[in-house]
Parts: C-alpha cells; structure tokens; sequence
C-alpha cells in the first residue's frame, strides 16, 4: 500500500494577528507544521504534498525539507480545491491521507487506525464528538449510523446544527476514486468554496460505505487558530510529554511546570524539580538530579550528576558526579570530567576542565584547558580577550590559582603552580612555584579620615 499524504496549509489564519504564516507558530519550538510533516513520515507516506499559499514563500523556505512537494495554492477556493492541487504530486500512490498544517498532535495510532478503515472500502473519515459543534462540518447519517454526508455549518438546517458528531477534515481515501470525486466538486453553497466534504455525498451516490474512526484524545483534532488554542496545545503536548518521562521512571516534582522543547534522553532514577526546560538533544545519566528554574540546552549530563537551582547549560558534556550550580552558566563548547565543581556566578565557555577540578565562586574561564585537581580562587577572571582575537589559557594538573586573579591570555601556568591572591598574570606561570603580582601594601600611621564639612548658615 502507497500513501500519499496531502497537507493543508494555506489559509491565513487571521486569528494569530500575526505576520508569521499561522503553520510556522512554533509548538515546543517547532512549527506546527514540522510537527504534522514529521507524523506523516513517522506513517510511512511515500510523498508529502504541502499547500501554501498565505504567508508566500516564507513557508516553503522555512521548512526546507528536500523531498516535499510544495503545491502552491494561489486564491483560497476551498478545501476540494486545495486538495486537488496536489493531486498530481501524488500519482501512482494507492491512498491519501488529508491533514492540515494547523492541527499538529494527530497521533500515530488514531491516524494507522484511520488508514485501516479503508481497507475494504474507498472512503473513511477522522470524526468526534463535541459539546459545542459550532463552526464545524455535521456528520449525517442515516437510520443504520451510516455516513451520508458532511453539512457545513452555514450550509445546515437548525435539525443538522444539532448533530454533534464532527467533521475533524482528517480523511483517507483510495486516490484513484479521490480523483474523479475531486474533478466533480462545485461551489454552490454558502461560502462558495469548493468543499472537500461534499466528496462524502458523492461516494455514498456510488454506493462506496465510508467508514470513520474516532482520535483517542479531542486535542488530536484540535486546530490552532488563536495563540490561546496555540497556548493550550502547548500545555496537552507538554504534559503528554511528562507523563511519558514520568512512566520511564523519571521523578517530576511537578509535571505542570517541566517543558520539553527537543528530545530527552534518559537514565535510572533520575530527579527534576520544578521550572526546568529542557531544549534540543538532552541526554540525562543515572542518578542525575536537576535544581529548580533550570535551562538545559543540546548537552550531556553523565551519571550521577547534581545540578543545582538556576543553572544554565548550552552545547556542553558534564562528566559524572560533577557538582554544578546554584546559579552557573555552562556555554558552548564546554567538556567537564568527571567530579568537577562549579560553583554560584561562574561562567564558564569554550573550555575543558580535568577529573576533579574545582571552580566554586565567581568567575569566569573561557578559552580555557584547565588540568586535573585544580582550585580555582573566587574571582578568578581569564582574560582571553584582546579587543579583536581570543586567545587560550592553560591550566596544568594541581594548580591553585589565589582569589581574584587575572589570567592574561595567551598565558600557561605550570602543574602545581600556585598563583598569589590578586595577582594579574601576563606571563607564563612555572609549575610547582609560587607566582604572584603584588603591589606592595603599605599603612600610614597618623592618617586621618576626611570629616563631612558643615554647611556655613545663610
Ligand atoms: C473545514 C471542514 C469542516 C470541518 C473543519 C474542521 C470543509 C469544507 N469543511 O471547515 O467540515 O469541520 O474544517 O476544522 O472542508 N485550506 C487551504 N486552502 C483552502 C481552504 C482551506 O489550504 O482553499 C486549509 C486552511 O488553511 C485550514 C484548513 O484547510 O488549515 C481548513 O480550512 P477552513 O477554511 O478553516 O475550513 P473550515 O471552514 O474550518
Ligand atoms: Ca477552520
């Protein structure tokens, strides 16, 4: 069996009062689109047709997925009409599969079970039942339950506005017969529109049964027209998100207040507290727990590590048992071994830091190789920055480098090097010698501190 899968994305999306075509509204930091694209592959379809149309190029350049066929819809006549333009992307398929680029949390299983409904006839439908039907296509069926027709609202009776099973727009049908049912649509109705949904009628004049199945969860079928319907797709897909984690084994102290935007990897027993967003390719170890109000971005965190309260952590690889936070910034191009400590206020950037190397209050080391069981004082500062070319600092193995030191890049300091307190290093440090720049400290005795002047009277 061929699928085909056609997905409607041009409308305009008013409702979003925004300039970015509605499809490209991120969901966990992905365009809604993405999200319907990636379902469709996960399916199986061996072609993707999209519609554009609202919005111009911007769509089809943003998603630049090489084998999707870009079907540009010019004037929105409809949603017949937009199907058919992709149908000639999707000859020699046996099926097609209707999505649309605003509806982005089908699942796997209600659309595989979708595409079984037609498995022994030409038609099936994705239909659900709400309190409040209003706006949406009725489903008409007749005394035995079978599918007549789909009356849009504005064409409907006050009898059909009271039906309440749906049209979700979510449809299967074999393409051969799609195609002859699509050649014969007309717009006389209410909007004028060539309507997909009166393809139904037409099937059931050709004796064709059509089927429907039902999503397990209503937010499958939910659209996004507004940034509060964007809003509450965000939550249910998060949430899904924590639960899956949860089943894995994963501790969240509060599901409501931990956001996935990427993919998480994870080990045993691993802990999460509240306000933790996760972002890009994550992989977690066992045994690692993760302080509140916490971002994680592209990174590795081996086993056993602990993350404490408000860190920030971009393209890095923390080795296990390494101790990290409260309030730390790890940037790019950032490897720790393992047992590193790194403290509250220290930044650290493009550099790595050998087993068991300390860095614990205030500092900031960029550019920078620091070797096994260093100490790194308070307040220790590479300078690896001239104006105009970033320059590397070596630290070797044992060094202890006093608080408040200023690392002038390029510079090396020797394995068991110590480093006075206060002290600006611009040349190389020797290993297992004491370094230091010092102005020498003097006291003035007999020094009197300056006394506030009083005001002469006017
Ligand atoms: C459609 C269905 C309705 C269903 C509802 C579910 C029809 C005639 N009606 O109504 O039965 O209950 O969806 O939400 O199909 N689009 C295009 N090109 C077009 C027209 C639409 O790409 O020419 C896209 C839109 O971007 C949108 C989707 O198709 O994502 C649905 O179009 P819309 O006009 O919103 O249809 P509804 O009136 O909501
Ligand atoms: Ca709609």
């Amino acid at each position: 069996m061929k699928l085909g899968v056609v997905i409607l994305a041009a409308g305009q999306g008013t409702r979003m009062k925004s300039n970015l075509p509605k499809v490209l509204h991120p969901l966990a930091d992905r365009p809604l689109l993405a999200h319907v694209i990636a379902t469709a592959r996960r399916l199986g379809a061996l072609r993707i047709a999209v519609v554009y149309g609202h919005g111009g190029e911007q769509v089809p350049d943003t998603i630049s997925d090489a084998d999707l066929v870009w079907v540009e819809q010019a004037e929105q006549l409809g949603t017949g009409h937009a199907v058919e333009q992709a149908l000639p992307a999707m000859a020699g398929m046996d099926r097609v599969l209707v999505l649309y680029g605003d509806v982005p949390l089908t699942s796997m299983t209600t659309l595989a079970a979708l595409i079984r409904a037609v498995d022994d006839t030409a038609l099936a439908l994705l239909t659900v039942t709400l309190t409040d039907p209003a706006g949406y296509g009725r489903i008409v069926r007749d005394g035995q339950g079978r599918v007549q027709r789909i009356v849009e609202q504005k064409d409907a009776t006050d009898q059909e506005l009271v039906i309440d099973e749906i049209n979700t727009g979510i449809l299967v049908a074999e393409r051969p017969r799609l195609e002859t049912w699509l050649d014969r649509l007309d717009n006389d109705n209410a909007q004028g529109e060539f309507y997909l949904t009166d393809i139904v009628a037409m099937a059931v004049a050709e004796g064709v049964e059509v089927n429907s199945t039902r999503p397990a969860d209503r937010h499958e079928v939910m659209g996004v027209n507004d940034r509060l319907q964007l809003a509450e797709l965000e939550r249910h897909y998060q949430r899904a998100q924590a639960d899956r984690l949860m089943r894995q084994g994963v501790t969240l102290r509060d599901p409501a207040r931990f956001d996935l935007r990427g993919s998480l990897s994870v080990g045993d027993d691993v802990e999460i507290d509240i306000n933790v967003l996760i972002e890009g390719e994550v992989s977690l170890g066992d045994r690692v727990r993760i302080g509140a109000n916490t971002v994680i971005r592209n990174s590795h965190i081996s086993d056993g590590v602990v993350i404490l309260e408000n860190c920030v952590i971009e393209d890095a690889s923390i080795g296990e048992e390494s101790r990290i936070g409260p309030f730390s910034r790890i940037r790019p191009e950032t490897k720790l071994a393992a047992q590193v400590h790194v403290g509250n206020f220290v930044e650290i950037k493009k550099s790595s830091v050998a087993r068991g190397s300390k860095i614990n209050h205030l500092s900031y080391v960029g550019d920078t190789s620091v070797g096994k069981s260093v100490n790194i004082g308070a307040g220790t500062i590479t300078c690896n920055y001239d104006g105009a070319n970033k320059y590397r600092t070596v630290i070797g193995d044992g060094a202890f480098i006093g608080s408040d030191t200023q690392l002038v890049a390029p510079v090396e300091v020797g394995a068991g090097a110590t480093i006075g307190a206060g002290s600006t290093i611009t040349r190389d440090a020797p290993a297992d010698a004491l370094t230091l720049s010092r102005v020498k400290q003097t006291s003035h005795q007999g020094w009197k501190r300056p006394v506030k002047q009083s005001k002469p009277k006017d």
